[in-house]
């Protein structure tokens, strides 16, 4: 940046001078009614049938997580599931099945590379691999083609099998034939009122699935994402009521068409039903976001959904390429990394967002500074400005990494690589690459004001 020629100069100061300003006072210690954040709140879900060659066949995956664990000092939970498991579709239903005795991870044939398989049988060994994963894993399992025994079999493998094993899901949105509605219609609201205690003794948490979408303007905008995310609030409450958690047990971005929930048994699940889904990995805004606001909504874990390899339009990482929503991801968690609390000095209704993170004495340790005005990556870029009042720093300045890209659709398998901090991850590894830029903004009589690009984050340490 010190080398900038006097004529990018001249093209960068208009833009500055354009900015509008926000003003905030960040709080001395967190307010009541922050929300208590889980210490590994960025999950992943893999694709039943998938899971053993993201595991043994796709080099970025166990990086990509070990990045996290890097930050948070937790390995990622994760989750295997989806339409391989158990599909939604009614006449597909029960698609893997468990038999004892093969050796083989997963037994399936498919006519072309990218298909997922409409039938398959999984061995010990698939449980066996998941155990090797030194995060918390949550197995979907089926309901056997109504044989239950089968179910049964594999469920008693899994829990003899694997220490890791956090809780068992029953099937994977087998309501979808019959019903398209969201909460509160259909929800974990609407299922608690009909589960006596033994029932909800057996139940770990509770786990929507949500596929919001649209246009990738809408989808990144602040206000929208905290309208979608405001949709579960009285699930999460009724989850609250009864002592439970409630996360979004597959979630990523799709086309939102609700439909309906999963059968009552130990987890419960049902998700919103993406018909499609559209363009390839731009979603970096989105996913970072929608992290937030979810957690401070009091959704404990968030577990995005990884699919098909070489045919997974929303996935952060495949074998040959990273996608533009691990940037999001990565700079969410970042932010969330080591934090008890958190609470938002916006009220959700702008494309501005403000979050603050609290450690576990309730100083803020971290802000996250969003303006999801959308760019396009040509002509002026808008950008907002930020006034914080109530800044304690200590060293007389603030140090921030800003998420950043060409524009907000930028994609890396299109040349277009994002930056956090200055920072890259390697296609095909997702090592961490580039030197690590902090910016700092000097903090004068408890004030410091951060401008932040249209379609751009800033993450600011406070500590
Ligand atoms: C990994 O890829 C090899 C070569 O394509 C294949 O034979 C093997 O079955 C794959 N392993 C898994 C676990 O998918
Ligand atoms: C399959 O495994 C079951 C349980 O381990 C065993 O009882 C049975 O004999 C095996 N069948 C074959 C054909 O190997
Ligand atoms: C039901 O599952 C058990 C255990 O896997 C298996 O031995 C049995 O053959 C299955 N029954 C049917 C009808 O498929
Ligand atoms: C509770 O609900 C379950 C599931 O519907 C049922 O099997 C069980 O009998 C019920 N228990 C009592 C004590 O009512
Ligand atoms: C990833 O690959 C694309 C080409 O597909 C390339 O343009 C981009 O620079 C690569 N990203 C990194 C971080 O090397």
């Amino acid at each position: 940046m010190f080398f900038l020629s006097i004529k990018k100069l001249l093209c960068v100061l208009p833009v500055l001078a354009k900015a509008a300003t926000v003003t905030y006072t960040v709080p001395t210690s967190a307010p009541t009614g922050s929300t208590a954040l889980d210490p590994a709140p960025v999950g992943l879900s893999f694709e039943f049938f998938a899971f053993p060659s993201y595991v043994k066949n796709v080099t970025a995956t166990n990086q990509c997580l070990q990045n996290f664990e890097t930050l948070t000092g937790k390995w990622p939970p994760i989750r295997i599931g989806g339409t391989t498991q158990c599909s939604p579709v009614l006449v597909l239903r029960d698609r893997a099945t468990y038999d004892p005795n093969t050796s083989a991870y997963v037994v399936y044939t498919v006519a072309a590379a990218t298909d997922a398989p409409a039938a398959l049988t999984f061995g010990p060994s698939f449980m066996t691999l998941a155990d090797t994963y030194d995060g918390t894993v949550v197995l979907g399992l089926n309901r056997g083609h109504d044989n239950i025994t089968n179910t049964i079999a594999a469920a008693k493998v899994a829990k003899s099998s694997m220490a890791n094993l956090l809780a068992i899901e029953l099937g994977n949105e087998p309501e979808s034939g019959n019903s398209n509605s969201a909460p509160p219609t259909w929800g974990a609201a609407e299922l608690i009122a009909t589960e006596n205690a033994t029932a909800k003794s057996y139940v770990y948490d509770y786990a929507h699935h949500n596929y919001p979408g649209g246009t990738i303007t809408s989808l990144m905008s602040h206000s929208t994402i905290s309208s979608n995310v405001g949709t579960f609030t009285a699930d999460i409450a009724a989850a609250v009521g009864v002592g439970k958690d409630y996360v979004l047990g597959e979630t990523n971005s799709g086309t939102s068409s609700p439909r309906h929930p999963q059968n009552p048994t130990k987890i419960y699940s049902l998700r919103w039903w993406s018909s499609r889904r559209i363009s390839f990995v731009r979603r970096r805004l989105w996913t970072m976001d929608y992290i937030l606001r979810a957690s401070l909504a009091n959704i404990k874990r968030t577990y995005f959904h990884h699919g098909t390899i070489g045919l997974c339009y929303y996935c952060w990482w495949g074998r040959y390429s990273m996608g533009a929503p691990y940037y999001g991801a990565y700079a969410a968690v970042a932010a969330l990394a080591g934090g008890s609390y958190i609470s938002a000095l916006d009220t959700g209704s702008t494309n501005y967002a403000a979050y603050i993170i609290y450690d576990s004495a309730r100083t803020p340790l971290r802000a996250l500074l969003y303006n999801s005005d959308y760019y396009a990556g040509t002509g002026t870029r808008g950008s907002q400005s930020f006034a914080l009042q109530g800044l304690a720093a200590a060293s007389g300045s603030v140090r921030a990494k800003r998420l950043t890209a060409a524009g907000a659709g930028s994609r890396v398998d299109e040349g277009s690589n994002p930056t956090f901090g200055g920072q890259t991850f390697a296609n095909g590894t997702c090592v961490v690459g580039g030197t690590e830029v902090f910016e700092s903004t000097a903090v004068v009589g408890g004030g410091a004001t951060f401008t932040v690009a249209a379609s751009e984050a800033l993450l600011l340490y406070l500590q």
